[in-house]
């Protein structure tokens, strides 16, 4: 999973109306027995809410050692006993009781974000009373046929022009079957919106959506591509956006780029299959799209998907092939050796002046290998 730097966590507390709408929502559920799991805590920033409203006991989950900074704001504000700093994936801990509200806004441009529902359908079945409240409740996404020159130009055709004898024709096939996150003030939608999924926490179970969508152009113009928003709904009647109208959302929206642009008149009908499948942790999108003129005639038929945008690597083909005999390289034989020496009997510090004896022109310093050391406890050991 990826990690947040700190500029990342100024964004989202910046972001006035989500912030808001989380702390309204949190008013209308807490109560004194109210036990609170924080999926996905970041800063800690709803965990100190909820503690703030009284909240029995609030666990606040998070990966990113971050969280950490909480604890001293916990024991300032004399509630160091109601809140439970816990650094680990949520798939990886077990609580001593299920709590009776989640708050997870663990989002990208979109709900379909790494493997955030996944993360949140194993903590309603294994951290979660029955009947728990859930923030955000249920989410919307949403699709419409947008126009922008500007978007189109700096992400795509910004490529394939030329400078100075300078083009990069192969940048195409990328360039056209990626989405990206990108915003103009020229942006206008063609179409109203349509409804890819509908989710609800409560009850969804689903990582993988496949939908076909249909549009009717409104205005005419020229299409560029599909912008996608979400729509989260909370407790007490709350919600967040990041469609276009909000100016200042933390979550930019996706873009997802036509192969070429289209001209469309006002009553043309654009229809799309639009995949997004869940594998390893992350989402595979494609979008298939077909654009049919007032006279029925077909204007254009594109078929994109992100697999498309993968730069091919040989060496990296070869590797991933069930007929490849891969032999330790010399790194590995130094996490190799450190990692045989972690049975539960040994001292890092011993092990790491094992290893520098073993290797001993492969670190510059004794720091080093310490370092070395620390870095493998970290990612593979238990406790
Ligand atoms: C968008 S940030 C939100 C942070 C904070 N809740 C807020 O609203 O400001 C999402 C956070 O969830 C964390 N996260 C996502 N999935 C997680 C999981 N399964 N277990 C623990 N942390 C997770 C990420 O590291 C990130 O810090």
């Amino acid at each position: 999973m990826h990690l947040y730097d700190f500029v990342s966590y100024c964004g989202m507390l910046t972001d006035k109306a989500r912030l808001d709408a989380y702390s309204g929502a949190l008013r209308n559920t807490v109560g004194p027995d109210t036990i609170v799991l924080d999926l996905g805590a970041g800063t800690g920033v709803f965990s100190v809410m909820a503690c703030h409203l009284g909240a029995k006991k609030v666990y606040a989950v998070e990966v990113n050692p971050l969280i950490r900074l909480v604890e001293e704001t916990a024991r300032g504000q004399g509630f160091g006993d109601r809140l439970v700093v816990i650094q680990k994936l949520s798939s990886e801990i077990e609580l001593p009781e299920r709590a009776n509200l989640l708050v997870s806004d663990i989002h990208g441009g979109l709900p379909l974000h790494e493997s955030g529902l996944e993360s949140i359908i194993d903590a309603r079945e294994r951290l979660l009373t029955e009947d728990a409240a859930m923030l955000p409740e249920s989410e919307t996404i949403f699709f419409a046929v947008s126009e922008s020159e500007e978007i189109y130009e700096k992400n795509v055709s910004v490529f394939l022009r030329e400078y100075g004898g300078f083009s990069l024709p192969a940048a195409e096939r990328i360039v056209k079957n990626r989405w990206f996150s990108s915003r103009s003030d020229d942006e206008r939608l063609l179409t109203r919106p349509a409804k890819f999924a509908q989710l609800d926490h409560r009850v969804n179970s689903d990582t993988s959506f496949a939908r076909d969508l249909e549009w009717n152009v409104e205005e005419a113009g020229t299409a560029h591509g599909y912008r996608a928003w979400f729509e989260s709904r909370l407790p007490g009647g709350y919600s967040v956006s990041n469609g276009i109208l909000v100016k200042a959302s933390t979550y930019a929206s996706p873009f997802f780029p036509l192969e070429d642009p289209v001209d469309v008149s006002a009553g043309d009908v654009i229809s799309a299959r639009i995949n997004a499948v869940y594998e390893d942790g992350g989402y595979l999108w494609s979008w298939q799209t077909k654009v049919t003129g007032n006279a029925g005639e077909v204007k254009a038929e594109f078929a994109q998907s992100l697999i498309a945008s993968i730069i091919p690597d040989p060496k990296s083909a070869l590797r991933r092939s069930e007929f490849f005999e891969p032999a330790l390289g010399r790194q590995g034989e130094i996490d190799a050796f450190i990692l045989s020496r972690m049975d539960g009997e040994n001292l890092s510090g011993d092990i790491a002046d094992e290893v520098l004896a073993r290797f001993p022109d492969a670190f510059s310093s004794a720091e080093k290998a310490v370092e070395r050391v620390y870095m493998l406890v970290e990612r593979y050991c238990r406790g």
